[in-house]
């Protein structure tokens, strides 16, 4: 295949597919191929590439209203989208800032903390906290944050140190928020990056610290949220109610650009009769909030949190046997289940073989990744799985 695209995640290579159409979970190709995406695009295509309901949601925008901004200026499907997401969260929605992606919205997120914060104190924040191995996104602030720094660039946070917490609770945790002034603690329950699950616990114990240094406690529920892990938000095992949450990927099934941050009551506090500069020309597009709000409506009605959940446990009763003898790890929750084969080799081994069995499979460094559209029908369901299966034994066995 050729193409004057620069290849942005990972290398075009001989073996990259060209996608020519979707329809349920399965992508054509311009070869002819068909796949089983098991990966729901980038963990984004929760209800599948042709879903009635989108495509009605979408096609109603584009008759009624195709473009418009929120520039002092309000328009329908954004305010009926507010309005959903506080029906939806009640307890953390107070207010709801809209971006146009993942990375935009944690930008927004932290700078409503660090804005925020000398409101609430009187004082600067001087330290923002993160976990080890964090993933929050690709502009450079957010690469900053997170395990993976932009080379020969730095972001400046003006005197705002980011400091590393252990993605396992460490016996001395209050020791490192002492001094307090802490923006925020912002975390992802379950780490895009390996999808390591955080101990509920440990997040309760992040959010009551953050809270008594002054700070703000933020989810990155960009990968997690909208019933990928069997919950409407990942934080809802922690028995949490963040200050700010961060919605993206699955918000409009991946049909369009949009994410979101809804804001809690404290936030909401400051930004009362307060004008947020912090916006982009086409963040919060009507088609995007109006395909998103029949996404979140389909989540909801269709109690795709129990598919989430159903699905999680059929990967993880198809998987048990070869992961206990070759001594891999399943990690995750819900439908968003990775398994460690331990080197990068054998991941990329295993994704080649599944998706010889005609299934897309997602990979990152030794993990092979388990993400699919939650619409997926247990018959596609079973199949995705055994290509799992049969992929993991494949690797293994010819090392045997
Ligand atoms: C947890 C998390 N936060 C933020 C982002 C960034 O989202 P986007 O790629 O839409 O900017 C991602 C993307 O993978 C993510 O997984």
């Amino acid at each position: 295949m050729r193409s004057r695209l620069v290849s942005q995640l990972g290398q075009f290579g001989h073996d990259s597919i060209e996608v020519r159409s979707g329809h349920g979970s399965t992508l054509t190709c311009t070869d002819g191929t068909s796949y089983l995406d098991a990966s729901a695009g980038y963990w984004n295509v929760s209800l599948g590439y042709s879903d009635p309901a989108l495509r009605a949601a979408v096609s109603s925008a584009v008759a009624c209203l195709p473009a418009a901004h929120l520039y002092r200026r309000l328009h329908e499907p954004a305010s009926s989208l507010a309005e959903t997401f506080h029906e939806v969260f009640p307890d953390v929605t107070e207010r709801v800032l809209l971006a146009n992606d993942g990375s935009g919205a944690v930008e927004t997120a932290l700078r409503l903390a660090v804005e925020s914060h000398h409101w609430r104190t009187g004082r600067r924040p001087s330290r923002l906290l993160v976990l080890d191995g964090a993933f929050h996104g690709d502009s450079i602030t957010c690469r900053e944050l997170g395990g993976f720094p932009a080379r020969g660039l730095t972001a400046s946070f003006r005197g705002l140190d980011v400091v590393r917490l252990p993605r396992e609770q460490p016996a001395n945790l209050g020791m490192w928020f002492e001094g307090g002034d802490v923006a925020a603690v912002l975390v992802e329950p379950v780490q895009g990056w390996g999808f390591h699950v955080i101990a509920p616990g440990y997040l309760s114990n992040l959010a009551q610290l953050s809270w008594a240094s002054g700070g703000l406690f933020i989810v990155d529920e960009v990968a997690t949220g909208l019933g990928r892990t069997g919950q409407m938000l990942a934080i809802e095992r922690s028995g949490v109610r963040p200050d700010l949450v961060v919605l993206g990927k699955g918000l409009t099934s991946g049909w369009a650009p949009l994410a979101a941050v809804l804001a809690g009551p404290r936030p909401a506090a400051w930004l009362r009769g307060r004008a947020f500069e912090h916006g982009r020309t086409t963040a919060g597009h009507p088609i995007a909030c109006a395909v998103a709000e029949a996404t979140v409506r389909a989540i909801v009605d269709r109690d795709l949190c129990a598919a989430a959940t159903a699905m999680g446990a059929q990967f993880r009763a198809r998987m048990a046997a070869s992961a206990r003898r070759y001594g891999l790890q399943i990690r995750g929750e819900g439908a968003m289940l990775a398994v460690d084969l331990k080197q990068t080799a054998l991941a990329a081994e295993a994704r080649d073989a599944a998706r010889c069995s005609g299934v897309l499979v997602g990979q990152e460094g030794p993990t092979i990744t388990f993400c699919p559209p939650l619409t997926t029908p247990p018959v596609e369901v079973s199949l995705m799985v055994d290509a799992y299966h049969h992929a993991t034994l494949q690797v293994f066995a010819s090392k045997d």
